[in-house]
């Protein structure tokens, strides 16, 4: 992404409430517009919230993991703006990531009734905030919402930039809406309670915006990877803000995905593949797009795009960050055609034929079609 052309805005925050080390990352989207803050202590601060549409209710989702580690800190905090705060616990698990789990936060919501002006908050990983914005877009046609991601994967991408969603068993993330939070609040002390493997899932979303938009950060993330693994603060706090400002750049020119913003699905296409294949939950998110990186950048150079040792460079990045580079077999009879299959389901698939987000060139992404027998190369090759 050359310097000149970046439209993101990233400033330090002058206000003395809020930690000297907090940085803010707007997502420009006119009248949708809202700040990305990133910092430490910020989630149980009530002036983390203070700029918020006024209400009388705000209602807290969250899910059985992160409720009892960050609930009662956020609860507190909005008690300063909220005369009633609730808050409603989901099951924890990507395979919950359905109409059923969706079902009871408008049961809390119409149960407790709550009017147009409620505000929600999702309080957890990628699955509670995509099913929370999900809930918001659709309860009384919309209603504002706030998202305090706790896991590293949704502060660098699934926080940020509207997409909201649950799976369908034929396919992930099939049904939901665009719909931007008002504020995406990341307080990197929620990252020190983050199991090593899934902070290794959200390594996967970081790692991501290297290829397909900045070399530069990949040559950062290649120095720093340690002391993202040991969950240094200072490290955490910079690969935040930088792919909050590449995601920022791409959601600010294409909202809606009608061109650029597929490239933040690089790996995502065999991903997908692997974590509707296999059954939600058996791999995370983020070990699919690891993996789904590397056998999308052995298409690129398939295609003639890159050479082999950007493909072993970025391999190697992907297997220190702890991810799988080996993809599951999903079928002893025909694998490659299984995931052939699976991938056709895609939301980026044009009238059956599939589109793979590839690297087209070091720091450029682009979206193409290739021979279903390259990519068939690619998986019995790529496949343990
Ligand atoms: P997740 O929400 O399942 O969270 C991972 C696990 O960590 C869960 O068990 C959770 O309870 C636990 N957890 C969360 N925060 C914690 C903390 N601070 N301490 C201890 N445990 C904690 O998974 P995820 O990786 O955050 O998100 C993956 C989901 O995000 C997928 O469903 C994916 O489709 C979606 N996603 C959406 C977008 C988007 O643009 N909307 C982008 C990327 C991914
Ligand atoms: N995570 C892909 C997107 O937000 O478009």
């Amino acid at each position: 992404m050359p310097a000149e052309k970046c439209l993101y805005t990233s400033v330090m925050h002058a206000n003395p409430s809020f930690s000297p080390a907090t940085a803010q990352v707007r997502i420009n989207l006119a009248e949708r517009s809202y700040p990305i803050v990133i910092g430490t202590g910020l989630l149980g601060l009530a002036h983390t919230y203070q700029h918020l549409p006024k209400a009388a209710t705000a209602l807290v989702v969250s899910n059985t993991t992160v409720a009892p580690l960050y609930v009662a800190q956020l609860t507190e905090a909005l008690r300063a703006h909220y005369a009633r705060v609730l808050v409603v616990t989901l099951p924890d698990g990507e395979a919950h990531k359905d109409w059923p789990t969706l079902q009871l936060i408008f049961d809390a919501l119409l149960e407790y009734g709550c009017d147009r002006k409620t505000v929600l908050f999702a309080l957890g990983g990628g699955v509670v905030g995509d099913m929370t914005g999900f809930a918001a877009a659709s309860y009384m046609r919309g209603v504002p919402f706030v998202q305090v991601p706790t896991t590293l994967l949704a502060q660098v991408d699934s926080s940020v930039g509207g997409k909201t969603a649950i799976n369908h068993p034929l396919g992930k993330n099939m049904i939901g809406a665009f719909y931007q939070p008002q504020l995406v609040v990341c307080d990197l002390d929620a990252l020190q309670t983050l199991p090593d493997r899934e902070l290794s899932a959200g390594l996967a979303e970081v790692i991501k915006y290297g290829p397909i938009a900045d070399m530069g950060f990949l040559d950062w993330l290649e120095v720093n990877l340690d002391a993202l693994l040991a969950k240094e603060p200072a490290a955490l706090a910079h690969a935040i803000q930088r792919s909050c400002e590449i995601k920022a750049w791409v959601v600010g020119q294409d909202e809606r995905e009608s061109g650029l913003r597929a490239i933040l699905n690089f790996g995502h296409t065999f991903g997908h593949a692997i974590e509707s294949g296999l059954g939600y939950g058996k791999w995370l998110h983020g070990e699919g797009v690891g993996c789904g990186m590397v056998m999308a950048a052995h298409l690129s150079q398939r295609l003639g795009k890159v050479d082999a040792a950007f493909v072993g460079r970025l391999s190697t990045l992907i297997k220190r960050a702890g991810l799988p580079v080996k993809g599951p077999v999903l079928s002893s009879a025909d694998n490659a055609g299984r995931y052939l299959d699976l991938m056709r389901v895609d939301k980026k698939s044009e009238a059956g034929e599939i589109r793979f987000v590839v690297i087209d060139g070091p720091g450029k992404a682009a979206v193409c079609a290739a021979p279903d027998a390259l990519v068939r190369e690619v998986i019995d090759l790529c496949c343990a």
